[in-house]
């Protein structure tokens, strides 16, 4: 995802070039960003990598930015009927979410994950809750909405041309932790390659090309190029030349430490917002790793639609997919968009979540872009 889908700003009036039909609020910084981003693309691979979580809440997620992004695709109408299709977040016929041929992740996952940096047990126990959730199909009566059904309501509802789905089932098959850091403090999308490498030619972690997908997991003192600035996370596969074989990948860090306000919105928000807007208090009590859990559960779901960059998603330009977490980011309930998260939960504490989990867990997670009803959806939506 290209950094100017990220710079998502409170006014709206647009201006009427075409392709760069950025919001008019458009700050020397924006300009910097998009600046900078050419530059880098045009040198370095790196700009191929699917930055799937942009830092920036999708302040106004409504047609005019979608519109944005899907310009160059082709026009074709949904069924849905404008009226019945407003009714659903970020609904709009000129969303055109394309299948590009390619495999989705139909088997079911093996997750691999890797712990780099100091992690604390606490946390670590909250973010494999959170993953161990996507499975638990523990349905009984008063359970709803659970993590599994924002999964099965969404991610799952994508096949690829053999008319596999993508899997419910999602396990946790092993894990390592580097907490001395041993590739550096100040990482690279290609150091994170690096560090998968180590993994498996330690023997640490199998190579599992039929189910594995490995998670590289930050701690708030580790430094990711472009991280807080254009992401805050991201997907792709690995390269032979690095770990000697092609396997999905994903990558996200907390940000508590440094950028809360960009990477772990709603639990902290952007000056420029503060009147406007109040910081929810997180679930679990961790501004970064409450944070980091939907930006996992962002990454999850692109990566599993998406793995190969040449699955599912909206836009021509497979080197800046818009995939479906992008097309949500910050909507959580009904009537999310524009800067506010939509409708969710507030326990007796003030803390906010939208989805149950296991061990009596509550998150809040970010919805995904739902391809039957062509809308940002979630399990917690009110007009079922
Ligand atoms: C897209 O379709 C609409 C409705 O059919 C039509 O009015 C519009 O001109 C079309 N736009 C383009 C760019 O073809
Ligand atoms: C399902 O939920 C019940 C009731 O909350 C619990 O006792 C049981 O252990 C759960 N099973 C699994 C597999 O999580
Ligand atoms: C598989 O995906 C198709 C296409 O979106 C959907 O209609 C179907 O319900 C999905 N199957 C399951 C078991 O989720
Ligand atoms: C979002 O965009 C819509 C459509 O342009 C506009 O009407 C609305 O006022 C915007 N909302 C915010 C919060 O900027």
């Amino acid at each position: 995802m290209e950094p100017k889908n990220t710079i998502t700003t409170t006014t709206t009036t647009t201006t009427t070039t075409t392709t760069i039909t950025i919001t008019t609020t458009t700050t020397m910084l924006s300009l910097l960003h998009l600046l900078l981003f050419f530059l880098f693309s045009s040198s370095m691979y790196t700009s191929i990598q699917v930055q799937a979580a942009s830092p920036y809440p999708q302040y106004n997620n409504t047609k005019q930015q979608l519109e944005l992004r899907t310009k160059t695709s082709s026009n074709q109408s949904t069924n849905i009927p404008l009226s019945t299709s407003k009714k659903y977040e970020g609904s709009s016929e000129l969303i055109h979410l394309r299948y590009h041929m390619g495999p989705v992740l139909s088997s079911p996952i093996n997750l691999f994950l890797i712990w780099y940096g100091h992690w604390s047990s606490l946390h670590a126990k909250l973010i494999r809750d959170f993953l161990l959730s996507i499975s638990n199909s523990n349905s009984s009566a008063g359970s709803h909405p659970t993590v599994s059904q924002w999964w099965g309501s969404t991610a799952a509802l994508y096949a690829d041309q053999t008319g596999s789905n993508v899997t419910r089932r999602i396990a946790l098959a092993r894990e390592i932790s580097f907490p001395a850091a041993p590739r550096g403090k100040s990482l690279t999308r290609l150091t994170v390659q690096q560090i998968i490498g180590d993994a498996v030619t330690a023997g640490s972690l199998p190579i599992d090309h039929r189910h594995g997908v490995y998670l590289v997991l930050t701690s708030g003192e580790i430094q990711m190029q472009d991280f807080c600035r254009a992401v805050c996370g991201f997907h792709y596969f690995t390269f032979p030349s690095i770990v000697g074989h092609t396997l999905p990948y994903a990558w996200v860090g907390d940000s508590g430490e440094q950028c809360p306000e960009v990477c772990a919105y709603p639990f902290a928000v952007p000056s420029y917002m503060a009147g406007a807007t109040v910081a929810m208090a997180p679930p679990n009590g961790d501004v970064g790793v409450d944070g980091m859990v939907s930006v996992i559960g962002h990454e999850m779901a692109e990566l599993s639609t998406n793995p190969l960059v040449n699955a599912w998603y909206a836009g021509e330009d497979p080197t800046a997919p818009t995939e479906i977490g992008d097309l949500c980011e910050g909507v959580y309930g009904s009537g999310g968009g524009g800067g506010y998260t939509g409708e969710v939960e507030k326990d007796e504490k003030g803390r906010r979540w939208n989805m149950k989990g296991r061990n009596g867990r509550r998150f809040l997670v970010q919805w995904l872009w739902n391809p039957v009803i062509k809308a940002c959806y979630g399990p917690n939506a009110l007009d079922q």
